[in-house]
């Protein structure tokens, strides 16, 4: 088992960085023309912005890529023989002439051979594909987490992702950092899936396959990355209005930068005079109602994104716009402009109030 996971890690690391184009891969996969130049691995910094289950860079993933192909060559197949077949037979027994209107072709009933031919194969590819299928689905879910394995307990709002590492103590929001996974230091992150209102759906097809977030039930899911990055990904479930705006965003760090992260996320913001004013009009607004930030007091909220290193993330309202002074602006004037319909809403401050609350927010490193 062990063997099989790295002969996977290393056609993982050989064969990356294919950006197929939608088409281009499904035509590709039914030709069968799978294999690719290698390309160097990409820094930190990447996005990984198509998401493309063609190009898997995480254990289940690249499970699912393979049984993927499986069942796409099986059906490239079944398309060649029944569509060679119908050609076949369009242009042989074509109408010739007036004379083929008057005579009937012979007519064949009951041969058991034709009928064994199409009965017993098709039979046979489907019990073959139920076994590979429900033989991935048991690797995969009965797959056993070692010691080292990362622990993060996702929990879905409308419309933005609750983050929380358990063994930690640190929570965040809607951008994931996960450790880098290698043969010499695995290390996969086991996720729990939650829902705090309605379903939502969690997708970064590069790392794994889908998984509901259901209220009053918890689901888990794993991923092992293989490269550095950024992967996007969404919300796979109708959620409400800002469901398309849902976005998920899974940043793999190398295990020294991972830790470096998470020491970061320990610190709790100490007092601070330069935006003693923020911090007193964010209370007075009553902002604390609804959001966390770790050392002040009064900023004790569960209903919103917890905002205790809010400027380390690189996007604010779920992945909506880049977290920049200009959009934060925007944001605190009202959040209808950038996320109509977000559950935030015009808290009506004054221009003197956002200038206040935006240093201090902007200050959240
Ligand atoms: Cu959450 Cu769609």
């Amino acid at each position: 088992m062990l063997n099989h996971h790295y002969t996977r890690y290393s056609r993982a690391k050989r064969g990356s960085g294919r950006g197929w184009e939608l088409l281009g891969f499904t035509v590709a996969a039914f030709i069968g023309l799978l294999s690719s130049a290698p390309v160097a691995r990409a820094q930190d910094s990447t996005i990984r912005a198509v998401q493309n289950i063609f190009d898997p860079l995480s254990a289940p993933a690249e499970t699912l890529f393979n049984i993927s192909v499986l069942v796409l060559a099986v059906c490239a197949g079944i398309f060649l023989v029944v569509g060679g077949l119908l050609t076949y037979a369009i242009i042989r027994y074509r109408r010739r002439g007036p004379e083929d209107d008057t005579e009937e072709p012979p007519q064949v009933y009951g041969s058991a051979a034709i009928e064994l031919a199409w009965t017993v194969p098709p039979i046979l590819i489907v019990v073959m594909l139920v076994l590979v299928t429900a033989r991935t689905i048991g690797e995969i879910e009965h797959h056993k987490m070692p010691e080292t394995a990362e622990q993060i307990r996702i929990i879905g709002h409308r419309f933005w992702w609750e983050v929380r590492y358990p063994k930690h103590d640190v929570v965040t929001a809607n951008e994931i950092h996960v450790p880098l996974s290698d043969r010499h230091n695995r290390v996969p992150t086991e996720m729990i899936l939650e829902s705090a209102d309605v379903i939502h759906g969690f997708w970064v097809p590069q790392l794994n396959g889908k998984t509901m977030l259901v209220p009053n039930y918890r689901n888990t899911m794993w991923i092992e990355p293989y490269a550095t990055g950024i992967y996007l990904g969404n919300c796979t479930v109708l959620c409400g209005q800002q469901h398309a705006n849902m976005l998920i965003r899974v940043i793999v760090d190398k295990p020294e930068d991972y830790q470096k992260w998470l020491e970061s996320q320990k610190q709790t913001p100490g007092p601070d005079p330069q935006t003693e004013e923020g911090q007193k009009q964010f209370i007075a607004n009553s902002c604390g109602t609804c959001h966390t930030i770790q050392g002040l007091r009064g900023a004790n909220g569960v209903f919103a994104p917890d905002l205790t290193h809010f400027a380390s993330r690189a996007t604010l309202g779920s992945g909506v716009a880049p977290n920049d002074e200009q959009n934060l602006r925007s944001w605190l004037k009202d959040p209808q402009v950038l996320k109509q319909g977000c559950l935030m809403p015009n808290m009506q401050l004054s221009d003197k109030q956002i200038d206040a609350i935006l240093a201090y927010l902007r200050n959240l490193k």
